[in-house]
């Protein structure tokens, strides 16, 4: 481990407080640790020696598999605490749920929670790195930063590029690390959607906002489209599932009408028929299995980071020399 200050801090917990540079420093680190994925052994020695707890307080497929992953392709040890099951269930606190797992001696938690601000309150309270999986409706950096890099292998930079994040603005947590992370790294971005699903201060964001689907697939070179999160809504958002599929889906009809060849894509998991037409979804301009994909190399460079490792190691870290 180096002695030198990190050059991304202690923990990672939005990309709100990133800078450009430490953002593409992010990005940069991943892309020697995609080739490990493609390896028949996918393993190198890199974190052998530090233990990970993931604590996971939401459901989760992509991103707790993904953060797994990238640990044991690292040689972490990992734990894995689910709420049902540990002593969360019978009335534990957050804190006290974490200041036990670190009286075990542990390196880093990489925590999702229900609540928007869990993983900041818990990285004051904890020595250990602590990694944001998502909290609430207000960041999901590992998401973001994913997203990121998927649209930079498309285009090379995000630079002036155009990309319209889709739907359920309100409720994600994923369009708040996309906004914060494609504004510094200096793409154009718009929103689109229902105004009841668009957050209140959206006309003071500084992004276009468009409320038809077809002038937002006119102006944008990529659609990030989000899940609706039924879960994070009481009723009255919307009249039907069936009319927002119609007013505001994405269609191969719809994108047919484009200008221009648009990435398409979605962070998952997506609700087909209601914010994604399946045949858009599967379709030849969709990267979201490349999404998911680039996410075990983000999530692999986000821990070699936090771990101390030289992002100029990186490339003989994956030989396992480098830290
Ligand atoms: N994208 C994403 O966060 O997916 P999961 O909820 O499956 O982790």
């Amino acid at each position: 481990m180096s002695a030198v200050p990190n050059p991304i801090g202690k923990d990672l917990l939005g990309l709100e407080e990133l800078t450009a540079d430490q953002i593409r420093l992010i990005l940069d680190t991943a892309e020697p640790f995609k080739e490990i994925s493609e390896r028949q052994i996918k393993k190198v020695p890199t974190l052998r020696g530090m233990t990970i707890v993931n604590l996971f307080f939401e459901a989760s497929t992509r991103t707790r598999v993904s953060f797994e992953f990238a640990e044991k392709r690292l040689s972490a040890d990992t734990v894995n605490v689910a709420a049902s099951g540990s002593s969360v269930s019978k009335g534990e606190t957050l804190v006290d749920t974490a200041r036990n797992l670190e009286s075990m001696k542990i390196d880093m938690v990489v925590i999702r929670h229900g609540a928007s601000g869990a993983a900041s309150f818990l990285a004051r309270r904890i020595e250990s790195n602590v990694i944001n999986a998502g909290d609430g409706t207000h960041e999901h950096p590992t998401q973001g930063l994913l997203d990121l890099l998927t649209l930079r292998d498309r285009f090379g930079t995000l630079e002036g590029r155009r990309v319209c994040i889709c739907g359920d603005v309100l409720h994600s947590r994923v369009a708040r690390s996309n906004l914060w992370g494609l504004r510094k790294l200096g793409a154009q971005v718009a929103v689109c959607g229902p105004r009841s699903l668009m957050p209140n201060a959206i006309d003071d964001m500084g992004v276009q906002v468009f409320t038809r689907i077809e002038e937002a697939i006119e102006w944008a070179e990529a659609l990030n489209i989000l899940r609706l999160q039924l879960e994070r809504m009481q009723a009255g958002y919307i009249p039907s599932l069936r009319e927002y599929n119609r007013v505001f889906g994405v269609t191969r009809e719809r994108i047919e009408r484009a200008p221009r060849d648009i990435v398409i894509m979605h962070p998952g998991p997506m609700n087909r028929g209601v914010e994604i037409d399946s045949d858009v979804a599967d379709g030849e301009h969709s990267v979201i299995l490349d999404q998911v994909t680039n996410g075990v190399a983000i999530r692999m460079a986000v821990l070699y980071l936090l771990a101390g490792g030289r992002p100029e190691l990186a490339e003989s870290a994956k030989s396992g020399t480098g830290r």
